[in-house]
């Protein structure tokens, strides 16, 4: 049997209703600027939830909009796949609640815990499952609520991350179209560097963890940096590799949107140009499992994803966990 198996046909977004500008921390008591910020990162701006938005509303919002684009109704789901690490509750989880609110009957429906690479995994769990010949129609969405695991005081993470969510309806590849490559890693030694340490088994939730604060996300930056730049360079040769392209037959890259030097550092090692990298930090920050199905949906929706587009995806998370595929649309 050889690829492709299954396509990507519509993506659609959602994202909370209340922008957060770099200006803003300040007057929440945080000392960092807007310079810092955009300097550091390339963010200006980031969704934050707020009271009555959740992982389940905006992941059902966004499933909604991308199954009526590809003329899916929720009875001819067979799975709903959600990539996440910020899931509504510990148990169940968040998928099987989208699951409910779409009235999808028939799916299967479970979450994928990949911290960033979240999305990008649940894709390639699609294909294999599309492979068996016995799934047809799947969605998988990639979907966070960070904003409610982070710690508000700690400038070195609550300046990088948003909330929102992205959904993809994966179906049979039709011929020549769908994932021509696709590549998945996990280094669980370096586990620690990006984690949120207690508050889950095997250190359960007490008033002594609460007020460390050591439930909330902490991350050592440089050490997730150079990771990052290294396998996110690995991931983009493996995806050429695979799908037996070269550099120049990538119309679009869309990698996990984390930070514009870690992005650009990647495009070089591709030998992608910028032109033909497709940027959102600047508006939605670094939105974990959601980056990168949002920034296809905007993408698509602005033609610079249309069929016949070959794009080239590239994903680094906690972990850690890092992946890619090569897609022609
Ligand atoms: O989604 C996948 C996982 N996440 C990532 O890929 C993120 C990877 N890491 C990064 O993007 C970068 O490491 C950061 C953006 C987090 C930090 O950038 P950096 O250039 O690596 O800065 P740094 O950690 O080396 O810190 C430089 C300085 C420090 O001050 P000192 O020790 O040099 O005096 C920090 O305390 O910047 C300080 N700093 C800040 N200053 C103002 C850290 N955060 C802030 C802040 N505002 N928000």
């Amino acid at each position: 049997m050889k690829r492709p198996f299954a396509m990507l046909t519509a993506t659609a977004h959602a994202v909370p209703k209340r922008v957060f500008k770099n200006d803003e921390f300040r007057s929440i008591g945080v000392d960092t600027s807007d310079e810092w910020i955009q300097e550091r990162t390339g963010i200006r701006q980031r969704y934050i939830a707020g009271p009555g938005e959740t992982l389940t509303s905006l992941s059902t919002e966004a499933a909604r909009e991308a199954m009526a684009a590809a003329g899916v109704t929720a009875p001819e789901l067979d799975a709903i796949i959600l990539g996440t690490a910020s899931p509504d509750r510990l148990l169940p989880s968040t998928a099987v609640e989208i699951q409910a609110a779409l009235g999808a009957t028939r799916a299967v429906a479970f979450d994928v815990g990949a911290a960033c690479s979240g999305w990008l995994y649940g894709v390639q769990v699609a294909e294999g499952l599309i492979a068996t010949g016995s799934y047809e129609t799947i969605l998988v969405i990639g979907g966070e609520q960070l904003s409610r695991i982070i710690n508000w005081k700690d400038r070195n993470t609550c300046v990088l991350f948003g909330d929102g969510s992205g959904a993809t309806v994966v179906k049979k590849a039709t011929k020549g179209r769908g994932i021509l490559s696709a590549y998945m890693r996990s280094d669980g030694t370096l586990a620690d560097l990006l984690q949120r340490q207690k508050g889950a088994g095997a250190a359960p939730i007490t008033p002594e963890i609460i007020a460390e604060g050591s439930h909330w996300i902490t991350m050592a930056g440089r050490e997730v940096f150079k990771n990052a730049v290294r396998s996110m360079a690995d991931a983009s040769d493996r995806a050429l590799d695979g799908a037996k392209l070269s550099a120049a037959d990538i119309d679009v890259m869309i990698p996990h949107q984390a930070n514009i030097r870690i992005i650009e550092a990647t495009a070089k090692h591709a030998n992608i140009p910028m032109e033909k990298v497709f940027v959102n930090v600047d508006r939605y920050g670094n939105t974990s499992a959601a980056s990168i199905p949002i920034a296809l949906s905007e993408a698509m929706k602005q033609g610079v994803v249309k069929e016949g587009t070959t794009v080239m995806f590239v994903a680094f998370g906690a972990g850690f966990t890092w992946g890619s595929m090569v897609v022609r649309f």
